[in-house]
């Protein structure tokens, strides 16, 4: 089975994608929605979080994770594949979406000029700055912070007035830079992505995880038969959330895109 981990909703989208490119294998899906947001917390306190998550979905059997939630990937997930993995479960593995949507940036650009926006805990962490410069040397890397739009997806302000003008503050410091490429690195901005595109204009191109990061699990699965080896592929469906399965099963609605069965109430500790 492949655990798929995300702060709360947002990593649904990514699942989605996941069911779509890989309908035979396993998946359970965890969402600290008792915890969320992670955007604005400490090093220390999503890095602990998320390492609870992980040992949670490998008690549950998992042989694979992929960290949905950027703001886990950017804080956590070097910490864990580096310290703890090694340590606890030398046999599994623990991806992020960082290195996947760094790398179709760098496939996408040509002036090399790329933007990245995020939570603020992804932005300050500068991971994408330093997955970018591994892949291409001189490019210009610009972030912004955009701390206000993981609330106004939930309460469903997209494409409300005040939406795009909150849009446009954050982004016009990217468009003056004149980016080709900008980088959606949070889990919740693909539900901005058609105001996002018509803000930078069609010289931009505009990237958003699901599609990217599914493509990149399937390529990375043929490239490990002995991790691939280990999936159980039997396409079940599992939900864990730590807070609420009614709201889960009614909101995450809206970022799986079809009715969720299955959801079950855990603790993180
Ligand atoms: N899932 C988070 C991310 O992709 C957004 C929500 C949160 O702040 O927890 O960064």
């Amino acid at each position: 089975m492949i655990g798929v981990f995300d702060s709360g909703f947002g990593g649904l989208t990514i699942l989605q994608s996941f069911i779509d490119e890989l309908p035979a294998y396993d998946f359970t899906y965890l969402g600290d929605n008792g915890r969320t947001p992670y955007g604005n917390k400490s090093l220390n306190v999503i890095y602990e979080y998320t390492r609870q998550a992980v040992e949670f979905l490998f008690g549950f059997g998992a042989g694979l994770i992929i960290l949905a939630c950027n703001t886990a990937s950017a804080k956590a997930l070097r910490k864990i594949q580096q310290e703890w993995l090694s340590v606890n479960y030398p046999d599994r593995r623990v991806l992020g979406v960082v290195i996947p949507l760094a790398e179709a940036a760098v496939e996408a650009s040509k002036s090399g000029r790329i933007g990245v926006i995020g939570t603020r805990a992804t932005i300050e962490s500068r991971v994408y700055d330093q997955e970018l410069n591994k892949l291409r040397e001189g490019l210009g890397i610009f972030s912004q912070a955009c701390p206000l739009l993981v609330p106004l997806v939930e309460e469903n302000w997209v494409g409300k007035p005040e939406t795009t003008m909150i849009l446009k503050k954050y982004l016009r410091p990217l468009k003056t830079k004149n980016i080709d490429t900008l980088i959606l690195g949070c889990t919740h901005y693909p539900f901005l992505k058609n105001d996002i595109k018509r803000i930078m204009g069609k010289n931009c191109h505009v990237l958003d995880a699901p599609g990217i990061v599914a493509g990149k699990l399937a390529d990375y699965l043929k490239r490990h038969p002995e991790i691939d080896g280990n999936l159980s592929k039997d396409g079940k469906r599992v939900f864990y959330t730590t807070d609420g399965e009614d709201r889960f099963r009614s909101f995450g609605r809206k970022f799986f895109g079809k009715h969720i069965s299955n959801v079950r109430t855990t603790t993180l500790e």
